[in-house]
């Protein structure tokens, strides 16, 4: 786990230290907590998230050539080198360097960029928890790259950049973390949908608390979990294919939908399912039911927020929760137990965040319920496994928060 243990002063000096000179800008990119809408984005189907005030901050300074040398302020990640051009060579599978490799080569291939940088990072995102550490290396980088190479991209078409630029690292994931990390606002949540990327912003109710608690158990996306995270995402892919060919045999629709969103918006959920239900095998039959009732919540959710309805947006977290541990098959005991933890401590729902398998939950509270539910969760997941130690890193409150930025330094 890499935390942000300087100053910006003292990022600014480690950087001088290990350069022989001062960095000439910083590029920030912050993490995310997604509240509901999970496994839905790779589907095309909404999201709908807050970027954390959790952070990665990467200090560089342009080089003369195409050298990439970026150091991490945490000696556990191995400092990283390499040139700027189309074709580069990616790291070792789960290597951290693919994530700086990554949007290098995108750029490269797509706007011909050749000047690298030298840089610092360091990030207080914990590492593999479900809230997106990886997604904000590739961002801030990106950043960088773009700025020292006067690439001026509008910020959703560079979300969507970034996203693609991801791909590289072997998982083929989704395009919520770029587009939060880019897009955030603060005190508010972003309805997110693709093709074409939109953001919608969301006020959050005054009093409304979501808490993020970490099981500490990680959750690799680009390690253990990576071959699940795929899998999941081709029988997505393969039951849609079996119940468009059985929508369009039948005659259900006049236009061939070509996604899950115009599948979406040609068909009710509930006509989707019966017809889902007479052609899909059990484990796509229930890939597919997660996926098309997920979406249909966010949309729920999101009216729920905007009447200030607390209840009623928990009770959607908690059939998120079931519907991820029993359909998409992505919970653990540990995630499972954290969420009726939270729940009996009064929580008005909890769920998983993120990809699952490991990493947070999300709870949502009002704040005349929060200190239950914060001690319910010391005292009984906390406390007996002995992680109450550097618990604000385990467990906190989402601060949403503003989108990545550049600046001169
Ligand atoms: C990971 C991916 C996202 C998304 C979530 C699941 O975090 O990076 O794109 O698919 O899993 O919702």
């Amino acid at each position: 786990m890499t935390r942000i243990q300087s100053s910006l002063e003292g990022l600014v000096a480690a950087f001088q230290e290990r350069f022989g000179a001062p960095p000439t800008h910083l590029s920030r990119a912050p993490g995310r907590v997604n509240l509901i809408g999970e496994h839905t984005d790779y589907n095309g189907l909404p999201v709908l998230p807050v970027a954390l005030q959790r952070e990665a901050r990467l200090a560089f300074r342009p080089r003369t050539d195409g050298m990439v040398v970026l150091h991490d302020v945490d000696d556990e990640f191995e400092p990283i080198e390499f040139e700027v051009a189309p074709g580069i060579p990616p790291g070792e599978p789960g290597h951290w360097s693919n994530y700086v490799k990554g949007p290098a080569n995108e750029l490269a291939r797509r706007y011909a960029i050749w000047q690298g940088f030298d840089g610092l990072l360091e990030s207080n995102i914990p590492v593999a928890a479900g809230l997106s550490s990886s997604s904000a290396i590739v961002t801030a980088v990106g950043l960088a790259l773009a700025e020292v190479n006067e690439v001026h991209v509008e910020e959703r078409s560079f979300a969507e950049l970034l996203a693609d630029s991801e791909q590289f690292t072997g998982t083929r994931g989704g395009g919520m973390d770029h587009a939060i990390s880019m897009g955030g606002r603060p005190s508010c949540a972003a309805k997110i949908t693709f093709g074409p990327l939109r953001i919608r912003h969301q006020q959050i109710p005054a009093d409304w608390c979501f808490i993020v608690a970490d099981t500490g158990r990680r959750a690799e996306k680009s390690g253990a979990v990576q071959n699940l995270y795929n899998m999941r995402r081709t029988e997505c892919e393969e039951a849609f294919s079996f119940v468009v060919e059985e929508v369009v045999r039948s005659n259900l629709v006049q236009m061939i939908p070509t996604d899950y969103a115009s599948l979406m918006r040609a068909m009710s959920v509930k006509d989707l399912l019966r017809v889902a239900e007479g052609v899909l095998k059990s484990n796509l039959l229930r890939r597919f039911r997660h996926v098309v009732t997920e979406a249909a919540r966010v949309d729920e959710a999101i009216d729920r927020m905007r009447a200030a309805d607390v209840m009623g947006f928990g009770t959607l977290m908690d059939a998120s929760h079931a519907s991820l541990r029993s359909d998409f098959l992505v919970s653990t005991v540990e995630l499972d137990e954290l969420v009726a933890i939270a729940r009996e401590g009064g929580a008005a729902g909890a769920r998983l965040t993120g990809a699952g398998l490991g990493g947070c939950i999300v709870a949502l509270t009002d704040r005349s319920t929060l200190d239950l539910v914060l001690e319910a969760l010391v005292e009984q997941y906390y406390l007996p496994r002995r992680l109450a130690m550097r618990l604000d890193e385990r467990l906190f409150l989402a601060a949403p928060s503003p989108g990545a930025s550049v600046e001169a330094l």
